[in-house]
């Protein structure tokens, strides 16, 4: 008897393990990359101290998301500007374009890792943490390169894109080069070629596991309700209804199912959030830092390129997130944050937001709603006063918390 329900156990547990571990070698490889610490100047900081697993792929920890919620780099006290959006469910934004008038695709609040140059918005963002100063600080894309040829996971590397990378005749002082915040390696620029083109490799096999079932599982209660094998409770069923209603709520207007978003770009009118200690960086002035620092999103990129005459149009607006696992976390005192400053430290004071930004006297914890960051382009159409009931608005909430994966269905 005891044997048999040993064997039923093994059984059961191989077949979970055959769909769950379904990573193909190039996904597996991006996986390693993503997890790997060593990939950071100082040797501590992987992509998913920014994007784990338990909270839906974006920032892991409690306190910093009640306060600033922006994450530290690799270097003691540097900061980033933004809150960690999420890393999973975005392979299918497009490449960053305007052929239907509107803005939409590319990655990053402000749709600065466009696509333009790799084809792929996804593969081209993940080339950005490896060197940014204020994320892993890496000096040199040939420093990522050395890294993974150096790792325990070199092989699987080769095996996947070839051994083009193992003949590169590295100078004496890679490692020195590779653990100071400026300089590069001195490659002869045959080998600069193959380090440029690996470092493509390493960025494609990143995309290739953030796009892998194993991050997009669709395995939430709403998902396994849409396949007819959950019910939802009527509160949920209600929040579902307000939030496809496109006179009432309004969401999906915008957070289109199943991916939840349309990947356009919107400003909500969000305040300013005084704790981003971005503010309190004024080493960075050049890139913004400083307390008058204003987040201006879209807009502020397009005046980069040469697409500056819609720059104007587009301050303050910021990409549709996902809002898949927005309501996971690994404990129910857990604090997310919310927006692209993090402004908002609950799902009830966003959509409450959402309900009464534009209604005087309203506001969230006895404080009024202040005013928006960036006043132009306010969406004034489909949100600020949508006459919801704290009824209505609960539902909204409910409804929210059923799109987190992992859901284990009753049959
Ligand atoms: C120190 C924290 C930090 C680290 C480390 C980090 N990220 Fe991010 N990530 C962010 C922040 C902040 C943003 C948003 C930045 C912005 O919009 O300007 C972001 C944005 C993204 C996005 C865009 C999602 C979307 O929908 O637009 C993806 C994908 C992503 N990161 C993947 C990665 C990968 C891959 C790595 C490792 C190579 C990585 N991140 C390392 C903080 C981090
Ligand atoms: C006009 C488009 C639009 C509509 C309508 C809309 N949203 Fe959003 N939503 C956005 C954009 C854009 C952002 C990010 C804005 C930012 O951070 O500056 C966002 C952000 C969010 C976030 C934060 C997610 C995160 O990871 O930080 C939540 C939650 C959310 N919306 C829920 C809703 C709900 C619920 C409704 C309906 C009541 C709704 N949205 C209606 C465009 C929209």
């Amino acid at each position: 008897m005891l044997r048999k329900r040993l064997w039923i156990c093994a059984i059961i547990l191989l077949l979970t393990a055959a769909t769950v571990a379904a990573l193909n070698d190039k996904e597996q490889l991006g996986k390693n990359i993503f997890f790997d610490k060593k990939l950071s100047i100082n040797e501590n900081q992987a992509c998913a101290a920014c994007h784990s697993p338990q909270v839906g792929f974006t920032g892991p920890d409690s306190i910093i998301n009640i306060l600033g919620s922006v994450y530290e780099g690799s270097i003691d006290g540097r900061f980033g500007n933004r809150k960690p959006p999420a890393a999973a469910y975005a392979g299918d934004s497009p490449v960053l374009n305007n052929s239907t008038g509107l803005w939409i695709g590319g990655m990053f609040w402000d749709g600065r890792a466009t696509g333009w140059t790799l084809g792929d918005p996804l593969a081209e963002q993940a080339k950005g943490p490896f060197l940014n100063p204020m994320e892993q600080g890496l000096p040199d894309s040939a420093c990522v390169v050395y890294r993974v040829n150096d790792s325990d996971y070199s092989n699987l590397y080769k095996q996947v894109w070839g051994n083009e990378s193992s003949s590169v005749k590295w100078p004496e002082d890679i490692k020195k080069v590779c653990s100071k915040e400026h300089g590069q390696a001195n490659l002869s620029s045959g080998d600069r070629n193959i380090t440029d083109d690996a470092f493509n490799n390493i960025a494609r096999s990143i995309a290739a596991y953030e796009r892998s079932t194993e991050v997009n599982p669709f395995t939430s209660k709403y998902d396994y309700y849409m396949k007819g094998n959950a019910t939802l409770t009527p509160k949920e069923m209600r929040g579902l209804e307000l939030f496809n209603n496109s006179t009432t709520a309004r969401c999906a207007n915008c957070h289109v199912p199943p991916l939840f978003t349309d990947f356009s770009y919107h400003n909500l009118g969000i305040p300013k959030d005084p704790m981003n200690p971005f503010y309190y960086e004024y080493r960075w002035n050049g890139m913004g830092g400083g307390i008058n620092w204003i987040d201006h999103g879209l807009g502020e990129f397009l005046n980069t390129t040469e697409y500056q005459n819609a720059a104007v149009n587009n301050y303050g607006m910021h990409k549709v997130p996902t809002l898949r696992n927005v309501d996971k976390r690994p404990h129910k005192s857990f604090i997310k944050a919310y927006g692209h400053n993090g402004y908002f430290k609950s799902l009830k004071e966003i959509v409450h937001f959402y309900n009464t930004r534009d209604v005087p006297g309203a506001g969230w914890k006895g404080k009024h709603w202040q005013p928006a960051e960036v006043s132009a382009n306010v969406n004034k159409d489909e949100m600020g006063n949508l006459s919801l009931t704290p009824q209505e608005e609960s539902d909204i909430v409910a409804f929210l918390k059923t799109l987190s994966d992992g859901y284990i269905p009753k049959k």
